[in-house]
């Protein structure tokens, strides 16, 4: 018996021997969790089991990850590097991860996300960016991350993000936007038009404040009023709409005042603020204002000839009634007469 468990023991042992665990970290074989946290390690730990599938690094200093920090652990799921000095990735260095579902990078310093860095990782579903410095997202992950179901970008200090990037993330649930210096002009009608409909659709953000220009600062974008991209150029607004299911009055009217500014098509510059909306709605205000002026002038009028009518033929009614029905009272029954002399009198 005990010999059985001393062998046992040894295997274990050995086999823990043999796949190593780095000294300041903690490797768990039933959980395949390799435990780092809290090390002051500064860069990915070498010699980590190679079956490890939770790689706890948390609370570290790493700053950076070598092209082949994860070659020896391929069969990651769950990769949490939150709150490290990571400011960017090597060309490639994630692209092993095959089976990677979880990555959180929260609490990093990372300034851009590079075309590619996402690209490769088929089954990646949680991707956290919160709490970065990052101005700029690629216009897309990449071909293969259609699986993510959350994506953070929170307390960042993206002014943009293209629509294109959204949309190549057809299964999204959560997204969170907050806390970035979101620039509200014609850019970002993309992305108000993809927030509605993607909300529409069930899913859950904590929505979009603007920050630029001035006048929208602390505005939430999905209170802008269309009106605003009136002066946009009409590529922008048209593409855009015709590819979202909502047709509301207010998507159909920021349809047709874009039409006054098909000129502006190709230059993206033309698309910041212009006092333009202003104007067009004094226009709108004016016109609006001498036609229901008209409209109300001709009902008066025809109010005015229907009563003239009216008295003219009572009274013509009455004449008659007075001149050839009056000997016809005294035999006639004055309770049906009565209402009707009554309203003359
Ligand atoms: C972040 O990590 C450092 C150690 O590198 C630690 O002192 C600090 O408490 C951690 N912050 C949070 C919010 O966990
Ligand atoms: C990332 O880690 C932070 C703590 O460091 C946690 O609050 C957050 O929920 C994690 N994000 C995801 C997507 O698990
Ligand atoms: C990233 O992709 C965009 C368009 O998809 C391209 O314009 C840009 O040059 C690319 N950047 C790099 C560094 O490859
Ligand atoms: C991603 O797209 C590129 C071309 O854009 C293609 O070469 C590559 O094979 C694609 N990768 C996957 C995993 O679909
Ligand atoms: C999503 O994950 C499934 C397996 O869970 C995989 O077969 C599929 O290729 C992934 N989709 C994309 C777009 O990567």
């Amino acid at each position: 018996m005990t010999g059985n468990w001393l062998l046992v023991l040894s295997i274990v042992f050995t086999v823990h021997m043999a796949h190593g665990c780095p000294q300041k970290c903690l490797c768990h074989m039933a959980s395949k969790t390799a435990d780092c946290k809290n090390r002051g390690f500064t860069e990915i730990p070498a010699h980590l089991p190679p079956e490890t599938q939770i790689l706890l690094l948390q609370n570290n200093r790493i700053w950076r990850i070598n092209q082949n920090a994860f070659t020896r652990t391929p069969l990651l799921k769950i990769l949490d590097l939150s709150n490290n000095s990571l400011s960017s990735f090597a060309p490639g260095a994630l692209q092993k991860l095959r089976y990677l579902q979880v990555l959180n990078l929260t609490r990093n310093l990372i300034h851009y996300i590079e075309n590619k860095t996402f690209s490769f990782l088929p089954h990646l579903k949680e991707l956290d960016l919160s709490s970065n410095s990052i101005v700029r997202l690629p216009e897309t992950f990449g071909n293969s991350t259609g699986n993510i179901t959350l994506l953070s970008v929170k307390h960042n200090k993206l002014q943009k993000m293209e629509r294109v990037l959204l949309e190549s993330l057809p299964n999204l649930k959560v997204v969170l936007f907050k806390d970035n210096p979101w620039l509200c002009n014609c850019n970002v009608f993309g992305l108000k038009l993809w927030l509605e409909s993607f909300l529409y659709r069930g899913g859950i953000s904590d929505g979009i404040i603007c920050a630029t220009p001035g006048i929208r600062k602390g505005k939430d974008l999905l209170k802008v009023p269309y009106e605003l991209f009136g002066a946009c150029p009409l590529t922008t607004a048209h593409t855009h709409l015709a590819t979202t299911h909502h047709h509301s009055f207010e998507h159909r009217s920021s349809l047709k005042h874009s039409h006054h500014n098909e000129h502006g098509e190709n230059s993206r510059l033309s698309c910041e603020p212009k006092p333009k909306p202003r104007p067009v709605n004094l226009r709108h205000a004016i016109a609006t204002v001498v036609i229901t002026g008209v409209v109300c002038g001709i009902v008066c009028l025809m109010m005015l000839a229907a009563a003239v009518y009216g008295c003219a033929y009572a009274a013509i009614t009455a004449k008659y009634h007075k001149e050839h029905l009056a000997p016809a009272r005294q035999h006639g029954t004055p309770e049906e007469k009565e209402p009707f002399d009554s309203s003359l009198a």
